[in-house]
């Protein structure tokens, strides 16, 4: 490269070039014309720019050009920085030269203009809708939300240990296990790293993981993916009193680092931040007993034993203005590794938070069940192949503990923390019943 010609710089930088010449990489947002004064607004990901290409100041076909720039052509644009108080971001870009890298036909125009287009048409567009300004908002969040879980329990002395994404077993219940062949055996897609982090518990007394997770759900709601992100914590020698606390930490830490390290995105998404704001701990803390009555003076046809259901944790969620910890529901609800309660063997010791503005369950956990011959029982209960089990039974064999440990989905996090109406809009590329491309 030329030593003299003008550095490359981020948009999200200009400000630190005032009156510099610099080189934009990036892409063409929007162009209109004034006269003899074209003014394309450039982005580049990290932000947006408007440029000034006055047709008496630049070189003929600089101008001419710059007419022809079609949404979404990409370029390179050499000009100088100016503070602008009345340009959008502060600062306006004074174009000396223009590169077209591609000129996007105007014949074959990018599908995705200003005007209101379709969920289902964005949706078939998503690798292109990606790059508007409200999803690259997203993206920044959902970044920022795992990053500030990672630093969450990194600093905290957990470590982290991967656990696989084939497996020869159900976690969650058999209804939705995506099967996949695995040579000449069954394998399937993990629905939880819960049972392994239990294994790697028991060898670092802290850890996590943190990766997809599937579930074959067949339930169309905005609150459903096939496909989600999910980190785990597990705690050797703990038990739910310990989780519960660990939980709401860190679902207050996090929405903290969002609201400090990310505003420009929240806002840029229209998010009510006074609500997010309201999220400190402690957290509400209700029994599943305690839950029901409630739902039932809403009027909920909930009975005792029942599961809630999306429209219960969100009539349970109006009465808070920060996120709800439920805990000890019914062991029949539950998964088969849950700890009963001893004072009360019908109540399993397990905890969901309830995220607020009825953005429904964002975490599920507990106690695991750390007996030998209570684990096996309820294996054969919840007629699970006990074959593929036998590792899992060698936890309790060789020096069992109490432990506890949650999933917090980053997903719903996204979602109730963007303030996206669906989880769709929350994962870059969405995989749901309906939708496997692009
Ligand atoms: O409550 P779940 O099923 O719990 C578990 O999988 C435990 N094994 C986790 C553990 O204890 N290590 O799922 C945990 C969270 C839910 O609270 C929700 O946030 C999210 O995962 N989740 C989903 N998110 C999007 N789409 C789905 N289909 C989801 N299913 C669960
Ligand atoms: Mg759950």
């Amino acid at each position: 490269m030329d030593p003299n010609s003008p550095p490359k710089v981020e948009i999200r930088n200009v400000h630190q070039h005032v009156d510099q010449e610099v080189v934009i990489e990036g892409w063409l947002y929007n162009l209109r014309e004034s006269g003899k004064i074209l003014f394309p607004i450039f982005r580049d990901g990290t932000g947006l720019i408007q440029g000034v290409v006055v047709k008496s100041a630049v070189a003929p076909e600089v101008f001419a050009n710059g007419r022809e720039l079609t949404q979404e052509s990409s370029l390179r644009v050499t000009g100088k920085v100016r503070a602008e108080p009345r340009a959008p971001g502060g600062f306006e870009l004074g174009v000396t030269a223009l590169e077209v890298v591609q000129l996007v036909p105007a014949d074959h125009a990018y599908p995705i203009t200003p005007k209101d287009h379709g969920v289902e048409f964005l949706m078939d567009h998503r690798h292109l809708w990606l790059r508007s300004t409200r999803q690259r908002a997203i993206l920044g969040v959902r970044h920022e939300i795992i990053k500030a879980c990672r630093d969450f329990f990194d600093d905290r002395g957990f470590t982290l240990v991967d656990t696989p994404i084939l497996t020869p077993s159900a976690c969650e219940g058999t209804t939705t296990l995506f099967e996949v062949d695995y040579f000449d055996e069954k394998a399937y897609l993990t629905q939880s790293g819960q049972l392994y982090n239990e294994a790697a518990a028991m060898a670092v007394g802290k850890t996590y993981c943190f990766g997809p997770t599937f579930r074959a759900e067949k339930s169309k709601t905005r609150r459903h993916l096939t496909e989600f992100w999910m980190i785990e914590p597990e705690v050797a020698y703990a038990g739910l009193d310990d989780i519960m606390p660990l939980a709401e930490e860190l679902v207050a830490f996090v929405v903290r680092r969002v609201l400090d390290h990310r505003r420009a995105e929240i806002e840029t998404l229209g998010r009510d931040i006074a609500k997010l704001e309201a999220c400190t701990a402690p957290f509400p803390r209700l029994t599943y007993d305690e839950a029901v009555e409630i739902l039932i003076e809403k009027g909920s046809e909930i009975t005792w034993g029942g599961d809630f259901g999306g429209t219960d944790e969100t009539l349970l969620s109006e009465k808070f203005d920060r996120p709800v910890i439920v805990h000890r529901y019914p062991s029949q609800v539950k998964a088969f590794y849950m700890a009963p309660d001893t004072a009360r063997p019908e109540v399993a010791l397990c905890v969901d938070v309830l995220a607020p503005e009825g953005y429904g369950e964002i975490i599920g956990g507990g106690e695991r069940l750390a007996d030998y011959d209570l684990l096996l029982s309820r294996i054969e209960e919840a007629k699970l192949p006990r074959e593929a089990f036998e590792w899992y039974l060698d936890l309790r064999r060789y020096g069992t503990v109490p432990h506890a440990g949650f999933g917090m989905g980053i997903e719903r996090v996204v979602a109730w923390i963007c303030g996206l109406e669906h989880v769709r809009e929350t994962i870059p590329f969405p995989r749901m019943l309906n939708r496997l491309t692009p």
